[in-house]
């Protein structure tokens, strides 16, 4: 299988590398502002010049294509809706559209964010999205034109991801910030009104590949099985670090101003990609346990 990583040293896109590598499959990369470690060929690759998409992929070959490149910085993309258009949306259209058109398999990738969290149930893959911010806005866009450009490709949705940065070997993303914390003996204010379903990057690269594998296409939420809030998530990680939980300190969203509204509740129902694949996802604690384990 040679499989080309769209954004290679993005936190997904790394550990989407790793997998592949781990299985023996001939993996190559695109990167956009940072070259990654890896010894595997990489080119330099901007979203906004999709139309030139075609071109690595006669140069490459690839029989699987899987974008993890993407505007990820929600605020960002409030400010600058156009540009989370223009990434997020009109690229992976083009990108989806190449691969269509060279019979190249698909994947790509979107986000919890699509759903405006008014529910108190994990949403499925059946619900009915209503993005309320233009992040969330842009990757329904992406979604909706990856779906219309191919029948085949494989969409997964995300939430939350933290993991461990394959090419810097760094624990990255709120678990990261809640481990400095805690050991710098500082306060952490964690929000306990807000309910997500982390994912680690680590495990939804190998579930990928797993639905890869299998030859699944359509659309699966890749998310843990916890439904937390970020205070019982940062409870979960000074927990596993022996830290003080004293210093764990419960806040508001309603606390921070910042440009993109986040939706309460966006907690992902995972039975689907169980079902498939027959096994459980993790729980946000075996998750934890597990990259602790890695970075010791
Ligand atoms: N992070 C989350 O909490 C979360 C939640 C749900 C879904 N998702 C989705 O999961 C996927 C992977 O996210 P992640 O967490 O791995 O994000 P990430 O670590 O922020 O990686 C995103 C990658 O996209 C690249 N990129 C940004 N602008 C680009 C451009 N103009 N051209 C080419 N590449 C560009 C970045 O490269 P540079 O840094 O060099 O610009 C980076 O390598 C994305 O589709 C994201 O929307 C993420």
């Amino acid at each position: 299988m040679r499989l080309l990583v769209v954004g290679a040293n993005g936190l997904l896109g790394s550990n989407v590398v790793d997998a592949g590598q781990q299985r023996g499959w001939d993996v190559c990369g695109t990167y956009h502002s940072t070259r990654p470690a890896f010894d595997v060929p990489l080119a330099q690759f901007d979203l906004g010049d999709y139309e030139e998409f075609g071109n690595l992929l006669e140069e490459y070959e690839p029989d699987v294509v899987v974008n993890c490149a993407a505007m990820t910085d929600v605020d960002g993309c409030e400010r600058d809706p156009e540009r989370a258009q223009l990434l997020n949306g009109d690229a992976a259209d083009g990108l989806a559209a190449h691969c269509d058109d060279k019979e190249v398999e698909f994947v790509h990738l979107s986000t919890d964010y699509v759903f405006d969290g008014t529910a108190r149930d994990p949403y499925t893959e059946e619900a009915t999205p209503n993005p309320v911010q233009a992040y969330g806005e842009s990757k329904l866009a992406g979604e909706r034109a990856v779906r219309r450009e191919s029948e085949t490709a494989l969409l997964a949705r995300l939430s939350f991801v933290w993991g461990i940065h394959r090419g810097t070997g760094e624990l990255t993303g709120f678990p990261a910030w809640v481990r400095d914390q805690l050991r710098s003996g500082e306060a952490v204010p964690l929000f306990a009104d807000q309910w997500v379903t982390p994912t680690r990057a680590g495990q939804a690269a190998e579930t990928l590949l797993d639905l890869l594998a299998r030859e699944e296409g359509g659309l699966y939420h890749v998310a843990c099985a916890s439904c937390v809030t970020p205070y019982e998530f940062g409870t979960v990680i000074a927990e596993e670090m022996g830290a003080d939980p004293e210093l764990l300190q419960e806040s508001s969203m309603a606390d921070v101003d910042r440009a993109a509204t986040r939706p309460t509740y966006s907690c992902l129902d995972v039975g689907n990609v169980e079902e498939v694949l027959d096994r459980a996802q993790p729980t946000v604690r075996e998750d934890v346990a597990s990259a602790w384990n890695a970075v010791q």
